[in-house]
């Protein structure tokens, strides 16, 4: 028998970040942009190549507030260049949008035609990165595009898997494997890394990738601490689903109303886009309505803001470097969360 050696994770539930002492005096005095890579954006916050999350208007909404948007890839090329297309057609200043490709069938085809659209990024969108199909196809794309386009790539869990795919050319690297809250690869695989634990491993890197952390990212407390934890931004799907610019229409449950938000492998999604279904490792759900996604992506900037303020930075380097985490128990977590009704 094998010795198996058993290594421990933390969770964002298991940490908080400790007050600071802080100079600063007012929010304008912080700034939350971030680079990733060359790739500036003043909200380090990108949505989730979903086909719930991230079509045109994402995109377009995205931009509009500083972050990035990556349409999804569930659909033929001529659909996914529509996308761009329609973003790109009245661009007062450059637009920053994102494309997702697969790393085999049309993905060459498809990165040629994006990449002729315009996009800025091309995102290498498998479930499982650290994959020999995913360095033929970085490979591929660096050969055949060279430095002229930001190459993201994912998902990886380990410092191993962040290290290889930067090195076989990736500029920035999604972490996270199976936290996404419509993921069930854990329950489905058991394989899986704690989000949070992932974060602080691949941020160990030497590498000049940038680190994009995404998966089972729920709050705006939880986006802090993936930064501090050393992500250059955080990519989410379900806090940006549900909203005025997710794909889908607003449905009613018991007179509240929802969208559909859904995994890219669950049964549900498979089926609509390629008719049946492989491994099932995610599931179809609602999301309450929202309203605008400005309205969301402006209360992660204030939060942030405010977040920087508690551990006295001015910006994200400084948060990386200065922020201090504490490790907390069930009782500090019950503590944390609103709690006068239980009494
Ligand atoms: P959140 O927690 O922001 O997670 O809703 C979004 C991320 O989840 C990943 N994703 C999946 N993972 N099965 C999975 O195991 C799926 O069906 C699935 N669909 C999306 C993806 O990384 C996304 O950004």
């Amino acid at each position: 028998m094998a010795e198996h050696l058993i290594t421990s994770s933390l969770s964002f539930d298991d940490v908080l970040l400790e007050p600071k002492y802080s100079t600063i005096e007012s929010r304008k005095e912080i700034d939350v942009s971030t680079d990733l890579n060359g790739l500036k954006l003043s909200l380090p916050i990108v949505s989730s190549p979903m086909d719930t999350v991230t079509e045109s208007e994402m995109l377009r909404a995205m931009d509009a507030n500083g972050g990035l948007g990556i349409a999804h890839r569930y659909n033929d090329i001529a659909e996914q260049r529509s996308m761009i297309n329609s973003v790109k057609r009245k661009p007062p200043v450059s637009i920053n949008t994102g494309a997702a490709i697969g790393v085999s069938g049309d993905y060459l085809e498809r990165a040629e035609s994006l990449v002729e659209s315009g996009v800025t990024v091309l995102c290498l969108d498998i479930a499982h990165g650290h994959h020999i199909l995913m360095k033929n196809a970085l490979k591929t794309l660096r050969k055949e595009f060279g430095n002229t386009i930001h190459l993201m790539a994912g998902n990886v869990a380990t410092l191993r898997g962040f290290n290889d795919l930067a090195d076989w050319g990736a500029d920035s690297i999604r972490v996270g494997i199976g936290g996404g809250s419509i993921c069930s690869t854990r329950i489905m695989t058991g394989h899986g890394i704690p989000t949070f634990q992932s974060i602080l491993e691949c941020a160990r890197s030497d590498r000049d990738a940038a680190l994009v952390a995404d998966g089972g990212i729920r709050t705006c407390g939880d986006i802090a601490k993936a930064l501090a934890a050393g992500a250059d931004a955080v990519m989410l799907g379900s806090m940006l689903s549900g909203t005025d610019e997710s794909p889908g229409e607003i449905f009613r449950v018991d007179g509240m109303p929802f969208k559909t938000y859904r995994g890219m492998a669950s049964k549900e999604a498979q089926i609509q886009w390629r008719g049946h279904v492989s491994s099932e490792e995610g599931v179809a759900f609602r999301s309450p309505y929202k309203g605008p996604v400005g309205d969301t992506l402006a209360l992660i900037k204030k939060s942030l803001q405010s977040s920087f303020s508690y551990s006295g930075v001015k910006n994200l380097r400084e948060f990386q470097y200065s922020s201090l985490f504490t490790k907390i128990t069930q009782s500090g977590m019950a503590e944390s969360k609103p709690h006068i009704l239980q009494k």
